[in-house]
């Protein structure tokens, strides 16, 4: 199992350097003109190892081939895919900007590869494979800890251009999923090495659901004064376009400002209705329950239930009745 380990990893390294090597050639102008066009200076790129996959079907497999790699695992880690009907096997990243996605210990892991013009699939990711799980890696939490082994808050956005963006204005402690929403398991790996997250999901819909299910995936892990805060973009903007046209004083300054959980919380409940109402008091204080269920016993949770009681105008004791027998039964 180690053994197998080694052997993918150093063959994923083998790919890393290779498309590094392949960015420096004169066939990557256009690729190193599209990086430059996003505003990425050649230092950040290396901190984030960017490379180049060329324009050809078979280019890394030669080059791996010719290095002693089989192709059976070269199909296994993701870099060449096998084609069943025909029995041939080509190169999966091809003229693409290549993203290594690193484990929190720098080694190469897995790759995600952007087209350089609006092509689609937009991002190319490799499949999950023996030592890449797509649903619980962090892209940037190496280069993060690199930057600050004793950093206190993680920001936790949507894409890579996201995190190498905010890199390039030198705020250095974001984070993305690849993809995927943000998990229970992503968070508590998190609150193991900071005190704090802030989530910053792109300003369009999509990034607002996001936001709502971090709120339920977090709830539950709020003990020992861990905080949670949540940075809503502007309608349209993402973290990367954001600091290219604030800089990176104002992008710090919403950090700074990020609604905390409470706020996000109490806001969500409220959307759309008229709390001068009766009924719409009751739904809103049956949504906050229903979240507050959730949450450990601790001093935030009385805190928020006394805070609902004096938004609701209802004597707190009534609300811990009322969770007391919405809590589930204990099997
Ligand atoms: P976005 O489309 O918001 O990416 O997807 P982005 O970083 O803003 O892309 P740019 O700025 O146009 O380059 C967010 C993330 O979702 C995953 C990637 O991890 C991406 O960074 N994604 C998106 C894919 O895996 N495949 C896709 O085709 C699109
Ligand atoms: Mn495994
Ligand atoms: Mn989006
Ligand atoms: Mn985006
Ligand atoms: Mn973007």
């Amino acid at each position: 199992r180690e053994r197998k380990r080694k052997e993918g990893v150093n063959l994923l390294e083998l790919s890393a350097a290779f498309f590094r090597e392949r960015l420096k050639m004169p066939e990557a102008s256009g690729a190193r003109e599209y990086l430059a066009t996003r505003g990425l200076s050649t230092d950040v790129q290396q901190i984030f190892g960017i490379g180049y996959a060329p324009d050809d079907w078979e280019a890394l497999k030669r080059h791996l081939t010719e290095r002693g790699v089989s192709e059976a695992v070269q199909v296994e880690y993701g870099l060449l895919v096998h084609r069943e009907e025909s029995g041939r096997t080509y190169d999966r990243f091809r003229d693409r900007v290549m993203f290594p996605i690193r484990d929190i210990k720098g080694r190469t892991i897995a790759f995600g590869g952007r087209v350089l013009g609006d092509a689609k699939p937009k991002y190319l990711n490799s499949p999950e494979t023996p030592v890449f799980h797509k649903g619980r890696e962090l892209y940037g939490l190496h280069e993060a800890r690199q930057a600050d082994h004793r950093l206190e808050r993680l920001v936790i956005v949507e894409g890579y251009m996201d995190v190498v963006a905010l890199a390039q204005f030198g705020i250095r402690n974001a984070v993305a999923t690849l993809g995927t929403s943000t998990s229970e398991d992503h968070l508590s790996r998190l609150f193991r090495l900071v005190g704090e997250v802030v989530f910053c999901f792109d300003g369009d819909r999509a990034g607002r659901q996001a936001a709502t299910r971090a709120l339920e995936t977090v709830l539950p892990l709020m003990i020992d004064g861990r905080q949670a805060r949540f940075l809503f973009l502007p309608e349209g903007e993402d973290p990367d376009t954001l600091v290219r046209r604030e800089g990176a004083d104002a992008f710090n300054d919403r950090i700074t400002c990020a609604s905390p959980l409470s706020e996000f919380l109490f806001d969500q409940a409220s959307a759309g209705r008229d709390l001068a109402r009766v009924e719409d008091r009751e739904r809103y204080a049956s949504q906050v329950l229903a979240a507050l269920g959730k949450l450990p016993e601790g001093v935030l949770k009385s805190l928020m239930l006394s805070e609902l009681s004096r938004r609701t105008g209802v004597d707190q004791s009534s609300f811990a009745a009322l969770m007391a027998r919405a809590a589930p039964s204990p099997s």
